[in-house]
């Protein structure tokens, strides 16, 4: 039997139009099921007969934003020691919480990257057989590391044996372990580069896996048709992932001239999350983020901040990131400020949310644009975000292929 297939025309008062940079006035979208099947002036496309007409005219449309960093399954208000006593099962149901949290403020694409007992992967899949709602997700279950690194768990002493699972150092065991994710569910393969702010007995500015490893992980990945997410702080990290051939860099925190130079040349994705360092110092004592971390964040929030101004003005490609999971998700949308406030127009900052993580994913036929072919996914805002996009953060309506997931 075939399912009836729904037609919906969207009035959109304004829209915004990513791969162009403009804003145009009086568009008509035509839905068809889940996807789009036409955009134009309002004057001169049709509202097909039959059609459900959804009046957007007071407001502004944009595609569904994209988040390419978050980790759905991690509850912020459980970090540090109190996360050890969460299950995988019960990170899993916190990740159902998250998603609907983080589809209703609009966000409808999102990259996991990085999860415990691929509960990334089990959420992807109940969304897609619509047993939950979210947003479409890119997964890599467990982030690879060294030993003893940022990807590690590092809390308890030697006697409780505790190595994390994603664990894996030397060229051979790297390969193997991305072997393994990609056999569990891993769409993109995530890895430390470097040390980290919220992991204990390591540096952000020091490197963890050598370039012979990145190599092997990158070459390994690739060859399995998956991208590679680097974590990378230090500047050197940010070297070595960019030559090793990684598709983003994540944090990129002291990311130098030369690093800006080589991800330019590379087309290497950098991926910022340059809100984050607001509720980590804000908020993050009583979370349960240790002493150390808090000290480790103090050093790199404000230099993160004024490297992406940099990376901006050395014409790196940026990717909207954010790491959700360490602050509450949802909340996603309130980079915005910080991105147009160190140096991005806003709408360069919108299209690193939409067009440009959707080129990142390579996802670029199917979502981060409004036109015919793509999914539906489809918001809208009060007001001008092409003129403040922190309005971004006040999404009123979102639909997610075709379907409307909030008015
Ligand atoms: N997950 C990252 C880490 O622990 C968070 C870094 C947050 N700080 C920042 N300024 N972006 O390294």
């Amino acid at each position: 039997a075939h399912a009836q297939v729904t037609v919906k025309a969207i009035k959109a008062g304004r829209l915004v139009d990513v791969a162009a940079g403009t804003v145009l006035k009086d568009q008509l979208i035509v839905i068809t099921g889940e996807r789009i099947t036409a955009v134009g002036p309002a004057s001169s496309t049709n509202v097909p007969a039959g059609a459900e007409v959804i009046d957007l005219s007071a407001q502004t449309v944009l595609p569904g934003l994209i988040d390419m960093h978050v980790h759905l399954t991690d509850d912020p208000m459980q970090q540090g020691y109190s996360a050890l006593g969460i299950s995988d099962v019960r990170s899993a149901l916190h990740g159902v919480k998250a998603a609907r949290l983080t589809l209703d403020a609009g966000f409808t694409t999102v990259r996991n990257v990085g999860a415990s007992g691929f509960g990334d992967v089990a959420l992807r899949d109940a969304i897609n057989d619509g047993d939950i709602p979210g947003p479409r997700m890119r997964t890599a279950g467990y982030a690879i590391g060294i030993q003893g690194g940022h990807c590690d768990n590092n809390l308890l002493p030697a006697e409780y044996k505790v190595k994390g699972p994603g664990v894996a150092d030397g060229p051979w065991e790297a390969r193997a372990k991305v072997r393994e994710m990609a056999k569990y569910g891993a769409d993109v393969i995530k890895m430390c580069a470097s040390g980290g702010v919220l992991s204990k007995g390591d540096e952000p500015g020091a490197q963890q896996y050598t370039l012979e490893e990145m190599k092997a992980i990158v070459e390994e990945a690739h060859k399995l048709g998956r991208r590679v997410a680097a974590h990378a702080h230090g500047a050197s990290s940010i070297r070595d992932a960019i030559l090793a051939g990684v598709d983003s860099v994540e944090h990129a925190s002291m990311i130098d001239d030369e690093g800006i130079k080589l991800a330019r040349d590379k087309g290497t994705w950098l991926v910022m999350d340059i809100y984050n360092d607001d509720f980590i110092l804000q908020e993050g004592e009583k979370a349960g983020m240790l002493p150390e971390a808090i000290e480790k964040e103090r050093a790199v929030g404000q230099l993160q901040r004024d490297n992406f101004k940099k990376a901006v003005k050395g014409g790196a490609k940026i990717a909207f990131g954010t790491d959700a999971g360490v602050y509450p998700h949802g909340d996603n949308a309130r980079q915005f400020f910080y991105m147009t406030k160190y140096g991005m127009t806003p709408m360069q900052a919108i299209q690193a949310a939409t067009i440009h993580a959707a080129d990142l994913l390579g996802w670029k036929d199917r979502v981060g644009s409004l036109a015919a072919g793509k999914y539906a996914d489809i918001i809208a805002v009060d007001g001008d975000p092409a003129a403040d996009a922190a309005l971004l953060t006040k999404v009123r309506f979102v639909m997610k292929g075709g379907v409307v997931v909030r008015r």
